[in-house]
């Protein structure tokens, strides 16, 4: 849901700032455990935000939407697309 909703947004060109939640450890950016890829995250150069520090609350540009699975997998609101 939240995928298809920054689709329209992004075809609308309409801001999105997105809410996430994430289990988070120590909540001060050291054990990376609640992190997102960024937007132009790439295996070989990856790219991470912390939910806890750069966060929770994300303009919608600054992630990944391509891989956005693991950005539904850390919103705790029953997000499933
Ligand atoms: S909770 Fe540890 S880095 Fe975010």
């Amino acid at each position: 849901m939240i995928k298809a909703v920054e689709k329209i947004c992004r075809t609308h060109g309409t801001p999105l700032q997105v809410s996430l939640e994430a289990l988070m450890a120590c909540g001060v950016g050291a054990c990376l455990g609640c992190v997102v890829k960024g937007v132009g995250h790439r295996e070989e150069q990856p790219s991470y935000l912390c939910t806890c520090k750069v966060g929770p609350v994300f303009n919608a540009k600054q992630l990944e939407w391509e891989e956005a699975t693991d950005v539904v997998s850390s919103c705790g609101g029953g997000c499933h697309d």
